[in-house]
């Protein structure tokens, strides 16, 4: 018998022991329509998203092998990534006048949270039901260099609708930088078609992005769109005008924070749209966060995937956040990516699937 992809996931994910020498926990939820999603308690990773199209059951998240590939790849499969999502510069910022030092773990900057960052993390499962799971964690004062001890919890709710809602909230006992995402990779085309990000059509109601340097640092500057290769407020195919400026070339295609226009921020409005290849398929990305991460798998290289050795480009990542190395832009106001002490950081994004 032909294994299901759901029974491969589980074998895959399930058998080898994770960071902490034990099984991850695999949830699977599904709806009245068939479609099926997963995630894992390590990483509180967003594993599987399959939608019946044309008859067929097909996978649009790229995953890891197995454990062990998961355990070494850096890609972020999935998975929910904090501290802070993104870089920071030389990983040091100064907050309310002490100065931080975080790991060095991208060439000279910190990314994604640290060598422990969030990802790598066991998280508890605070609930459950047939249609959504919630996980907490609890990352203590100094974590990765890191003020403040932070509670997380982080839900993901599957709806009748098809659509995967993640909510995030977030306290602290003193200011830190906060920026939480989700890093997962689509191909709507299928995880294991032959079809690249640069097939997919874009939209991204964003008037604004940030250029960056050569290490992939924002220069600090909010450019427009306008007239410019990152200008998809209208459906544009990715590929159309890839690698076509310098900004792009720097990062080897996307890989820059756009600012939504604010009053698509409501998380009611398409923020962003993705719409597959044979355009059998339509996700739309509705947030309550300011920015997101249009990451298009320039750095996926040789990564060992679920049905394949995934290459430059099989994926593509559209990350909802704070902007990237935000701590050392104090000008960028609310956007910066600070919480403060007795706050609540409550946010919500959601991937609608139209199929
Ligand atoms: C970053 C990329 C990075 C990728 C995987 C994305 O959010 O923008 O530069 O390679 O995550 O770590």
């Amino acid at each position: 018998m032909i294994k299901t992809n759901l029974a491969l996931l589980k074998e895959s994910i399930t058998h080898e022991p994770s960071f902490d020498g034990q099984s991850a926990r695999l949830i699977t939820l599904e709806n009245a329509n068939g479609m099926t999603v997963s995630f894992m308690d390590i990483g509180a990773s967003w594993l599987s998203t399959c939608l019946p199209v044309k008859g067929e059951q097909r996978e649009v998240l790229l995953r890891s092998t197995n454990m062990t590939e998961h355990m070494k790849q850096n890609a972020y499969f999935g998975s929910i990534v904090g501290r802070y999502a993104n870089r920071i510069a030389n990983g040091q910022f100064t907050l309310e006048g002490h100065s931080y030092q975080l790991d060095i773990n991208n060439g000279k900057n910190s990314l994604h949270g640290g060598f422990q960052g969030y990802d790598k993390r066991r998280w508890t499962i605070k609930s459950q039901s047939n249609n959504h799971v919630m996980f907490t964690l609890e990352s203590n004062d100094g974590d990765q260099g890191y003020p403040g001890r932070v509670t997380v919890v982080v839900t993901y709710t599957l709806t009748e609708q098809n659509s995967v809602e993640i909510t995030y909230y977030a306290e602290t006992d003193k200011a830190t930088p906060l920026n939480l995402t989700n890093h997962a990779y689509f191909n709507l085309a299928g995880e294991s078609s032959t079809a690249k990000s640069t097939d997919h059509t874009l939209i991204l109601n964003a008037d604004y992005y940030l250029p960056t340097n050569e290490s992939l640092i924002p220069t600090g500057e909010l450019r427009s769109v306008t007239s410019t290769s990152f200008d998809f407020r209208q459906a544009k195919s990715i590929g159309r005008d890839f690698l076509s400026e310098p900004d792009q070339e720097i990062a080897g295609g996307y890989d820059h924070a756009f600012m939504f226009s604010k009053e698509v921020t409501d998380g009611q409005q398409d923020a962003a749209v993705l719409i597959s290849p044979d355009k059998d398929i339509v996700m739309k990305v509705k947030t309550t966060k300011p920015a997101i991460q249009f990451y298009s798998g320039n750095f996926l290289v040789d990564t060992p995937g679920a049905s394949k050795e995934y290459q430059r480009y099989d994926g593509l990542a559209l990350e909802t956040q704070f902007l990237p190395d935000g701590p050392n832009h104090p000008e960028w106001k609310k956007n910066s990516g600070i919480l403060n002490a007795g706050e609540i950081y409550q946010h919500q994004t959601s991937y609608l699937f139209e199929f």
